[in-house]
């Protein structure tokens, strides 16, 4: 696996890849570089047979990610602001469309794109420090990598336009009453907890892992009919080894052994 300038990337024994974004002296801030790498880094997700889900983090102590590294706005205009905007709501896609697991483990400031990024992770664990915000409207602009459309999705009009418009962040139990995050751990068990996580994850099917994600993608999908697509996948699932051997196993009275197949 190549070295990266602003991530730090390795993967362990049971195919997690854990990416931590890492320019904490500016709390993390995603500079384009970095969204660059992480964008790679996805790439590599999808396509390295080895890597069965991820965990996106961030260095230090303080923060997952602070934002777009501001000092990059000096130079938009119109035209590149567009650019930016939509490449970076390309990678969050990337990110959201991923037919394997990743989690965001939030362990600090999550503003702006961090807010973000964490927003287009399948799950989000955070630790008692973590603040979620979409302060963007503080510097004259909006979120450009996809927060006005998934924060509404995930904690619902009325609140997102809440964060939106007044520039306030939260605190992580507001953020669990919300459901912006699935659990507050420690910030001693934040990447176990996650690692617990993806590995029940890992005892599943992966087929019908990855039919979920799409599935429930699809529900937010205007374009697009849910109900006929989830029955697609039931019946491409029932024409699967796994679903076999699921259904095997469960009158054998034994663990499933998925082979993804
Ligand atoms: N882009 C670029 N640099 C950032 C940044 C960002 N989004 N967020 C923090 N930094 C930098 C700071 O400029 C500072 O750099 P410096 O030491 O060279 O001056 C460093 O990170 C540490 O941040 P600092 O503000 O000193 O930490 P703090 O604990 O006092 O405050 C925050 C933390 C998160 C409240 C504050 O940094 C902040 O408001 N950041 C911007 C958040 C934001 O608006 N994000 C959305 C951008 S669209």
């Amino acid at each position: 696996m190549r070295s990266y300038k602003n991530l730090v990337v390795s993967i362990d024994g049971n195919g997690i890849l854990f990416v931590t974004i890492s320019r904490p002296e500016k709390l993390n801030a995603l500079n384009f570089e970095t969204l660059e790498e992480l964008d790679e880094v996805v790439s590599l997700i999808y396509n390295e047979n080895m890597v069965k889900g991820a965990i996106i983090t961030g260095a230090g102590e303080k923060a997952f990610v602070a934002g777009a590294d501001i000092n990059e706005f000096l130079t938009l205009n119109e035209i590149n602001g567009r650019k930016a905007a939509e490449r970076g709501q390309e990678i969050f896609e990337k990110i959201e469309d991923c037919f394997k697991p990743i989690i965001a483990a939030v362990n600090g400031f999550a503003l702006g794109g961090g807010c973000e990024l964490a927003l287009a992770c399948h799950l989000r664990i955070a630790t008692p420090n973590a603040v979620f915000g979409q302060p963007e409207v503080n510097l004259g602009l909006l979120p450009g990598y996809g927060g006005t459309q998934r924060l509404p999705k995930l904690i619902g009009k009325g609140r997102a336009m809440e964060l939106l418009l007044t520039a306030d962040s939260i605190t992580a139990d507001i953020a669990l009453a919300y459901g912006l995050v699935n659990k507050v751990v420690t910030k001693e068990i934040l990447i176990s907890e996650c690692k617990t996580i993806l590995e029940k994850i890992f005892t599943k099917a992966p087929l019908a892992i990855s039919m979920v994600i799409e599935s429930v993608n699809i529900y937010y999908d205007a374009q697009r009919n849910g109900y006929q697509a989830e029955a697609n996948f039931f019946g491409h699932c029932c024409d699967t080894e796994d679903f076999k051997e699921g259904v095997k196993a469960f009158f054998e009275k034994r663990k499933a052994d998925f082979k993804g197949k």
